[in-house]
């Protein structure tokens, strides 16, 4: 016993030289007779005087613990102080339990191991939550609380399908060839589009690294440096707005190859994931299928469509001369299976999401059909909308909008399919279970106009290849502009994004002043790059994951957050390291800043 037992009211024993024999999830029924020594925490305890129970929990489960006054009066004395989370080891016998005392619903339910020691290692203060999986915890408590939050099963069960994850990715793109290497984190700033986090240089004032917002640039100089395969599981750091699939520190599966074809890309990718999705229990069928931008648009209104729920179909070649099409813009007919018989309150819900976003819709297929019997015949032949199902028809209300108002319309559509599935996804059940429905969207647009900007910008980042057959349109005609670039999408998430890099200093240039860059600024932000492109660059191509959303996705979570073991709030705050923090004087006085007031946004 320690010195301080002495005001201890419970005396805590040491480890000693105890080993563990089992851990809490391996016990079977062919074990009965053994004796098993274990530790873990105190997940429940039942005191029926004479007998106590426990169930004690590791990282790999729960083992049934019995306590009996009359086996060892002073072990059952013991065991009366335990409390939850408590930190025990026990040694005993494993019996079998009576068939009226299995527990079917745990591994080792069939055993129980009749306690003739326990070693209390540590106590516990009552915890703010329980820790079984059951039951709606406050999540600002769970982050305060994480180090008790990720002790919970169902976020040990993330985060081991997590480590899962990365050590299939490693084994599958080292099989093929690909080399794990670093590049730095105090950097200089990568265009992805949000903004980085700065870091002030005390070696020389007045000057900020960039946190990399992906390892981009790098992956692109090895190529040129001749690694020909590189991949990294690495920490990305945007400053940008929090979503439930977005952090400010995330974390991406990337790659880079030289001399790649799409083609080569996309087959490592589908290997990549076939391992992943094996190792983590929901195999996928291969090949990924594969829309362009403008199919993925046009049949679904999103460049990230959810292939769980059928397409829309454009209808506006049917309704012509019909009084109800705008123009040449779309009209699109969406079904939601199983979805027929919306109330009228529900269809003026689903008018107002349309509306909302520049629609206007039909949201009463009955008076459509009354009205154009014969065309809306075609319509439910063309979408295989049957009686049951929910049919719901819009075009756009107003003037044409955008460089692609096609586009802008079909968005809008898109928004309102997912609205109405969300909406009744009790009646379509598509949403339920672990249905896995990959995709490859290829051909994205190079640009997209930037109406606060009153610029282009890169679609995907300004290192990617414009089509070859489009190189000529790069200044006269940038809206069509088509790119070799690629996303994975899974369940309408982004899941991974890529491309196919300019390797040509010549190219590389143009596209820098289609973006509206001078010389001199490429030369300030990207000169290494556009100087390293001089010296015989391969041609190459890459894409990178997110790990987190992949996760997230295959543990059937609703955030990245419950697959972060130490996640940021929607915020940016950390609730349990109570961050960030304002710097003290002396620090801020060694990088020479001054802080001032923000400015108003
Ligand atoms: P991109 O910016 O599309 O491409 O990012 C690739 C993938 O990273 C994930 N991701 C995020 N996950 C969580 N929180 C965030 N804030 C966040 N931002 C992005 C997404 C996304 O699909 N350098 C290029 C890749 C390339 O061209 O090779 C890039 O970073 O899953």
């Amino acid at each position: 016993m320690q010195e301080s037992n002495e005001q201890r009211q419970i005396p805590l024993d040491f480890l000693g030289d105890l080993k563990r024999t089992h851990n809490c999830g391996q016990l079977r029924a062919a074990d009965a007779g053994n004796r098993a020594l274990v530790m873990g925490w105190v997940h429940r305890r039942r005191d029926l005087g004479g007998v106590i129970f426990i169930h004690l929990r590791d990282r790999e489960g729960v083992t049934q613990v019995v306590f009996h006054e009359d086996v060892d009066a002073s072990v059952h004395a013991k065991a009366e102080v335990l409390r939850s989370e408590f930190v025990v080891a026990v040694e005993g016998k494993v019996e079998p339990r009576t068939p009226e005392t299995v527990n079917p619903n745990i591994p080792t339910g069939e055993v129980e191991i009749v306690a003739e020691k326990v070693w209390i290692l540590n106590e516990s203060k009552v915890p703010p939550f329980p820790m079984d999986e059951y039951g709606e915890i406050a999540e600002d408590v769970r982050l305060e609380y994480r180090y008790l939050d990720l002790r919970r099963p169902q976020m040990q069960r993330n985060i081991i399908m997590r480590s899962q994850v990365s050590f299939a990715t490693r084994q599958y793109l080292y099989s093929q060839g690909f080399l794990e290497i670093e590049t730095p984190f105090l950097t200089k700033s990568t265009p992805e589009g949000a903004r980085d986090f700065l870091v002030p240089s005390r070696l020389n004032p007045g000057t900020f690294y960039a946190l990399p917002q992906s390892p981009q640039i790098f992956k692109q100089l090895l190529m040129i440096s001749g690694y020909e395969k590189y991949f990294q599981i690495v920490r990305c750091f945007r400053d940008e707005d929090l979503r439930a699939d977005r952090q400010l520190e995330f974390t991406q599966i990337d790659l880079e190859m030289s001399f790649p074809q799409q083609e080569t890309v996309y087959g490592v990718i589908e290997g990549m994931l076939a391992a992943i999705f094996d190792a983590a229990g929901s195999p996928i069928t291969l090949p990924i299928p594969r829309l362009t931008y403008d199919e993925a648009m046009r049949q679904y209104g999103s460049d990230k469509p959810d292939m769980r729920l059928p397409a829309f179909r454009e209808v506006q070649d049917l309704f012509e001369g019909s009084g109800l099409t705008n123009g040449d813009l779309p009209m699109v007919a969406i079904v939601i299976p199983n979805a027929a018989g919306a109330s009228r309150k529900e269809r003026d819900e689903f008018k107002a999401v349309g509306q909302e976003r520049g629609l206007r819709v039909f949201d009463d297929s009955k008076r459509l059909e009354r009205d154009f019997p014969e065309v809306m015949a075609k319509v439910r032949e063309r979408t295989g909308a049957g009686d049951g199902d929910l049919l719901v028809i819009a075009t756009w209300a107003g003037e044409k909008q955008g460089h692609r108002p096609e586009y802008t319309v079909l968005l809008a559509c898109g928004h309102l399919r997912l609205a109405l599935a969300a909406k009744y996804a009790d009646k379509h059940k598509a949403f339920e279970g672990k249905v896995f429905k990959p995709l490859w969207v290829v051909d994205f647009p190079m640009f997209e106009w930037d109406e606060e900007d009153g610029r282009w910008m890169a679609a995907h980042h300004p290192f990617t290849s414009v089509h070859d057959e489009d190189l000529d349109k790069l200044t006269t005609d940038p809206a069509h502009c088509r790119a070799k670039s690629y996303d994975v999408v899974l369940n309408g998430i982004e899941l991974g994004s890529g491309s196919i890099r300019i390797h040509r200093q010549d190219i590389q240039s143009q596209v820098f002043s289609a973006l509206g860059l001078s010389k001199e600024e490429a030369q300030a932000k990207f000169g290494f790059l556009l100087s390293a492109l001089e010296y015989g660059a391969p041609p190459h191509g890459g894409i990178a994951l997110g790990l987190d959303r992949l996760v997230m996705l295959l543990a059937g979570e609703k955030t990245i957050r419950d697959v972060i073991p130490f996640p940021k709030t929607a915020k940016g705050t950390d609730l349990m390291a109570d961050c960030p923090t304002p710097a003290a004087d002396k620090a801020l006085r060694d990088l020479g800043i001054q802080l001032r007031k923000p400015q108003p946004k």
